[in-house]
């Protein structure tokens, strides 16, 4: 199976070459700038029919939440425009698409994981781009999987765990927020996750197998609760830690406005696919061992 990813460096994108090595006859084809750059919609196509894939995993994004709010038409073009653009190249070569979305798209007020069907209600330029995209992708091609995931980290790129490492070797205290709740989710098992979906969509697949579906790590936490614990996690194998400190949102202002319930069901991708992330704890921890051996980057 050819599976052809957008992106190059993303921490999914990364994460899907490594974990496809598991799967003999799974080949990874990451797609990326210069030759398909969602900014340049006539680069798409091409690209995608090139890489000969049997599923096409849109991967690639605008993701930083808080400079969208000064570019929402880069975002936009991007998110929505380009992201419509892959699905309608994967539906020209006649193979299914699997789009990441995000736990942004809910406005994030309920007191309860949203299930799929939940009213969304972006509260950010990047939520509502990723809404508008995931939109565009249904509009375009009927064989589609929207994954709406979280709060993503791993060994790889830029994120929340990486920098709370960095900033723990210089400082006794870090302040993190600790009333907005989700569900931290490895890009790994996020990988994970997606192989198994893409596996199960050949030719015969059910309709079932086909919409929106939340993925993420089980459990949830606040953003105070993933510091702390990979912070310990650091400590136990000797690696920087620090005593965080839990401050309010209010506290820590931002451009974008954070839902602060963006806790997910994933029951959905269990019931459809029998397939899981593990705890968001044991992911956690093998990250931090990972970056603490130099083994991201
Ligand atoms: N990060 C999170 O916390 C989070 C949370 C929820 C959902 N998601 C969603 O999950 C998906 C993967 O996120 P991630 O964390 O892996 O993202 P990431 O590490 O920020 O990587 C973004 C990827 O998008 C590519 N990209 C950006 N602009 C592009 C363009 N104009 N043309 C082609 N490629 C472009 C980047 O290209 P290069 O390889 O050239 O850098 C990179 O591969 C995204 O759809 C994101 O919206 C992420």
């Amino acid at each position: 199976m050819r599976i052809a990813v957008t992106g190059r460096d993303g921490q999914v994108v990364r994460s899907l070459v490594e974990r496809s090595a598991g799967h003999p006859g799974v080949t990874v084809i990451p797609l990326g700038r210069p030759e398909l750059d969602l900014l340049r919609p006539e680069t798409i196509l091409p690209a995608i029919r090139a890489a000969r894939p049997d599923v096409v995993v849109s991967a690639a994004a605008y993701t930083a939440v808080d400079q969208a709010e000064d570019e929402p038409a880069v975002a936009a073009a991007v998110n929505e425009t380009g992201a419509g653009k892959v699905a309608e190249a994967a539906a020209a070569v006649g193979a299914p698409v699997i789009h990441l979305s995000t736990d942004y798209v809910y406005a994030g007020d309920g007191d309860r994981p949203y299930h799929e069907a939940d009213p969304t209600g972006p509260r950010s330029v990047y939520g509502r781009t990723k809404l508008a995209g995931e939109v565009a992708i249904a509009a375009v091609n009927p064989h589609h999987v929207i994954l709406r995931t979280a709060w993503v980290y791993s060994p790889f790129g830029k994120n929340f765990v990486k920098t709370m490492l960095r900033l723990a070797a210089d400082r006794d205290t870090l302040r993190v927020v600790a009333d907005q709740f989700g569900n931290p989710t490895s890009a790994l098992d996020i990988a994970d996750g997606i192989l198994a979906v893409a596996t199960r969509l050949g030719e015969d697949a059910p309709p079932a197998r086909f919409g929106v579906f939340h993925l993420a790590g089980t459990g949830t936490t606040h953003w105070a609760g993933l510091a702390a614990h990979a912070l310990e996690s650091s400590r136990a194998l000797g690696g920087p830690s620090a005593r965080v400190e839990e401050i309010a949102t209010a506290d820590f202002p931002t451009k974008a406005s954070r839902p602060a319930n963006s806790r997910l069901s994933t029951d959905r991708l269990h019931d459809v696919y029998g397939w899981r992330a593990p705890d968001w704890r044991v992911s956690c921890g093998e990250v931090v061992r990972r970056l603490l051996a130099g083994r991201g980057e």
